[in-house]
């Protein structure tokens, strides 16, 4: 369906740009300064002349603010016009209605530091983001109110906060936009809502609310290639998200409405997940897309421009639980430290033919200086458990810590369980990672990423005390599973091997909240050595400041303070082994250090690189992990379907003979469409007897016959995860099995499954991995010894 671009819409820019009394919240009287900016039927008109946006993104709560001009400078040189720029929510409301716009938070400075060095502002303020931001950018204590499924959504627990936060970015920031004589071109409304949803109408009310809030300049909506048509609606302009092949990106757009194209975010890399390969961004299909998309006379978004550092306790985590590494390096053109290399100057000479008249490239501003630390080794600790709160919460069963207004840290539970025999101590759920001990002996770990939620308890000649020291690490960022609640969730039963359970109850709770900035409780440090999560104390002398990398590969898992400033998490598992420091954040003299360590350093010291290390993974360093069992049992088992997919890389549905029922799927590739051994999938959803998409949640990975997991992440996860742009591909690295391949997910209950939703590994015809010939299988049990 076509639809024309609406008049009202053309007008918009006209008419706030007629009457500032459009907005009296601002007070501001506009003349001169102020531009018009309006979508024309082909293209983006700036005071009547086509404007083709070369925009690239950089979040400001991902530079350290002495950096902010060094980094827009460099936006400007690659060739761009335009800065992009998420707003996230939780970063600027961490403890409800109190609002936080200072220091690194000054959104405002931000705008008017980019329209310093010529640059436009296209804003993204939400409500969600996305972004590998805890939470998508949404607050954590939304998650007080009950419910797994109203967020993002018109529920009145929802959109009466998220509106009463776009009331709050306008109070900030409208006075930025151009109509006003600020920098802001574009607003985005929402983020690829079409990922995750299909109310129309909760589109059009946060369309509302970011106009009520006074924005006046154009507002669009954002959704990946595939979802673009889902949620578009006439009265907000739509552009397309994508990594590759942007002649779909603009097909799909050119198919519901008539106006300029646009993609919003161009993938130059992406971004890294603790245990799993560093990935890069290749340059040559990137060049070639950017050139392609100017030559259409389209515009684009390049995610990221500059990705940064995640610094704090405000990385997200991909689903179900994947938590994503610290450094936001991205393989972006502008590196973490903002250095700059060939892919900077491969993307700024494909720029350069398309430059307006006029318009020249400044040269780049020199590189901020770098320097090694010599180690320094720590010498002064103190356990976790012996730096708790006195007060404790007392409760029956625990519950998720948002009830207990903690918004994140670490928890320790106490419980004590009366004399008897050996058993298990299950909980409903562990959200994220829990040691476990038994008078003061470790008694095993709880983990999240194998839904792993039970402890062996050895048997007991006398009551004894369990204590459980959970870690949280982050909120999930993507898809419904960011109604991510954390901690221990109750009931804990404990069995015994005769079968009975038992509740136990009586707990003790004790949380260090590490709150927004990640503020450290106070800590009586001792000479020598702490066993088990310790935090551990120490300094190093500069007469110098510069940026450096502390090498945290000698450590276990943890976060890093520096002179009070919560540097991150690190994770000796990689693929990032350095934490970027930046030069200002250190003082001539004495900086003092402080790690938490959950499991202990191995080496308890630290030096600064002069070079970050972001691709070493270290998977033996891990927590221990279920041993992998898993047999296929699919002999007999008769396919719900056997038959070829369509070519290419739209989305497609397929509808089995009948429903089955079962609690996992299995999907086979009996060939693929360039005749080769490999398979890739970029996602699978199911769909049950009523056409709807089965819940995704509970899922797991079952079993895979073959994944590559060295030279790119591969990993059957990626089939799994909501995202389109990463997959499942098959082993190539370590020889490569061929045909039939399968994957088996395990659905956590009983479905009837009445047909699929396949989305190929996207990209241009001859891809590697799409698969032809496919079986799908489901049942109860089609994977035997998981
Ligand atoms: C999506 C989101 C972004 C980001 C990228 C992956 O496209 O819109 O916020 O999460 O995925 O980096």
């Amino acid at each position: 369906m076509k639809t024309d671009f609406p008049r009202r819409r053309l007008l918009q820019g006209a008419a706030a740009a007629a009457g500032a009394a459009l907005l009296p919240m601002t007070g501001i009287v506009h003349a001169a300064a102020s531009h018009r900016f309006i979508i024309g039927p082909k293209d983006f008109l700036l005071d009547g002349k086509p404007l083709q946006i070369r925009c690239g993104e950089m979040h400001f709560a991902r530079v350290p603010r002495e950096y902010w001009v060094h980094r827009l400078k460099l936006i400007k040189v690659m060739g761009l016009n335009t800065v992009c720029a998420y707003l996230f929510w939780n970063y600027h409301e961490w403890r409800e209605g109190k609002y936080d716009w200072a220091g690194q938070r000054d959104a405002a400075e931000f705008c008017r530091l980019a329209q310093q060095e010529g640059l436009w502002v296209i804003l993204r303020p939400g409500p969600y983001a996305c972004a590998e931001w805890e939470m998508g950018g949404l607050p954590w204590w939304l998650l007080k109110q009950p419910g797994d499924a109203f967020l993002r959504t018109r529920s009145e627990a929802y959109l009466k906060p998220a509106t009463r936060w776009l009331r709050e970015v306008g109070r900030a920031l409208a006075p930025q936009q151009l109509t006003h004589g600020g920098p802001i071109l574009m607003v985005q409304v929402e983020n690829e809502y079409g990922f995750f949803g299909k109310d129309l109408d909760y589109m059009r009310a946060l369309r509302q609310a970011t106009l009520d809030a006074g924005f006046d300049v154009p507002l669009f909506q954002c959704n990946p290639t595939n979802a673009v048509a889902k949620t578009h609606i006439p009265e907000l302009f739509s552009v397309a998200n994508f990594g590759t092949d942007p002649q779909a990106g603009f097909k799909a757009l050119a198919a519901v409405q008539q106006g300029p194209l646009m993609c919003g975010e161009y993938y130059s890399g992406w971004f890294d997940t603790w245990g799993a390969p560093h990935r890069r961004g290749g340059v040559e299909g990137a060049v070639a897309d950017i050139a392609a998309m100017l030559e259409a006379n389209g515009s684009f978004s390049l995610y990221m421009a500059h990705g940064g550092t995640t610094f704090g306790l405000w990385g997200g985590c991909d689903r179900p639980f994947r938590p994503d590494t610290t450094s936001y390096d991205y393989d972006a053109p502008i590196g973490e430290a903002g250095w700059i290399g060939d892919k900077f100057s491969a993307y700024r000479q494909a720029m350069t033919p398309f430059l307006a008249a006029g318009e020249t490239l400044p040269e780049p501003p020199p590189q901020q200086p770098v320097m090694a630390i010599p180690a320094f080794a720590f010498t002064e600790s103190v356990p976790v458990l012996a730096s708790l709160p006195a007060r404790a919460i007392k409760d029956a069963s625990p519950r998720p810590i948002e009830q207990y207004d903690i918004s994140r840290g670490l928890i320790a539970y106490r419980v004590t369980l009366p004399a008897g025999p050996a058993g298990t101590l299950e909980a409903a759920r562990v959200r994220d990672l829990a040691w476990v001990s038994v008078d003061g002996k470790p008694a095993g770990t709880m983990d999240t990423r194998y839904r792993r939620f039970k402890a062996e308890i050895p048997a007991r000649g006398k009551p004894a005390v369990v204590e459980i020291l959970l870690y949280t690490i982050a909120r999930v960022n993507f898809g419904v599973e960011i109604h991510d609640r954390k901690g221990l969730h109750g009931p804990v039963v404990f069995r015994t091997a005769d079968g009975a359970a038992q509740p136990v109850e009586n707990w003790e709770i004790r949380a260090i909240d590490f709150d927004a900035d990640g503020v450290l409780p106070k800590l009586a440090f001792k000479r020598g050595r702490s066993a088990g999560a310790a935090f551990w104390r120490s300094s190093f002398e500069t007469s110098r400041t510069a940026d450096t990398f502390l090498d945290m590969s000698g450590w276990g898992q943890g976060i890093v303070w520096v002179n009070g400033r919560c540097l991150g998490r690190y994770w000796s598992i990689g693929p990032t082994q350095t934490m970027y420091l930046p030069g200002p954040w250190i003082r001539r003299g004495r900086n003092e250090v402080v790690v938490l360590d959950l499991t202990g350093p191995r080496e308890a010291r630290i030096a600064g690189l002069e070079q970050p290390i972001l691709d070493q993974l270290h998977r033996e360093r891990d927590l221990p992990r279920p041993a992998n069992t898993a047999t296929l049992q699919l002999d007999g088992v008769k396919p719900a379907i056997d038959a070829e997919f369509a070519p290419g890389s739209a989305t497609q549905e397929v509808r089995f003979a009948a429903p089955v029922r079962g609690r996992q799927f299995c999907l086979e590739s009996l060939d693929a469409f360039d005749g080769k051994q490999y398979a890739a999938v970029a996602e699978l959803a199911l769909l049950g007897p009523d056409g709807k998409t089965i819940e995704q949640s509970g899922w797991t990975i079952a079993y895979v016959s073959s994944e590559e997991a060295n030279k790119e992440d591969g990993g059957a996860l990626n089939a799994i995860n909501g995202q389109n742009s990463d997959y499942w591909h098959t082993a190539y690295s370590t020889g490569s099995a061929s045909h039939p391949h399968r994957l088996v997910i395990d659905l956590g209950k009983t479905v009837e499954v009445a047909g699929l939703r396949y989305t190929p590994r996207q990209g241009k015809e001859g891809v590697t991995g799409r698969i032809r010939h496919y079986r799908a299988y489901v049942g109860e049990r089609l994977v035997s010894g998981a």
